[in-house]
């Protein structure tokens, strides 16, 4: 099997899943972020009242490694229950490249099925900090 590289990484971000605040959408998104020294960051979707408030999976996860002083990274997966697989969202792909850059993006659901998918091919002609100087 292809993906087996990332099945530590899917079922970490399964179990993140298990977490997500979501009563408004009762979408649950659980993601893990691997650093380039292995280790695993995780993270889930929290939703607000305040729906603009709500945070991604896939963010979160990128927020807690930062706020850690992890800045390196090699690859993040999303899991989530659809048949179609989930792929992150167009801002979760915009913080995902500039924090993270050219990365595989692994797309996951319960039923043990995945696809990879390199962050470039996800955010084609990206707007980022080399626009800036
Ligand atoms: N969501 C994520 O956490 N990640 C994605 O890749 C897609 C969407 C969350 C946000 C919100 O809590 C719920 O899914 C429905 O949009």
């Amino acid at each position: 099997m292809e993906n087996t590289k990332f099945d530590d990484l899917i079922k970490a971000a399964m179990s993140a899943r298990e977490n997500a605040f979501a009563p408004y959408s009762q979408f649950k998104v659980g993601a893990a972020l691997r650093t380039a020294d292995g280790e695993m960051i995780t993270g889930c979707n929290v939703e607000s009242a305040v729906y603009g408030a709500t945070a991604c999976a896939e963010r979160i996860a990128i927020w807690k490694a930062v706020s850690e002083g992890k800045l390196k990274f090699s690859a993040i997966a999303v899991v989530a229950d659809t048949q179609d697989l989930t792929p992150p969202c167009g801002i979760c792909r915009q913080v995902i490249w500039e924090l993270c850059g050219d990365i595989p993006v692994v797309f996951a659901n319960l039923d043990g099925k995945s696809e990879i998918l390199q962050m470039k091919d996800l955010l084609p002609r990206a707007f980022d900090s080399s626009f800036l100087s």
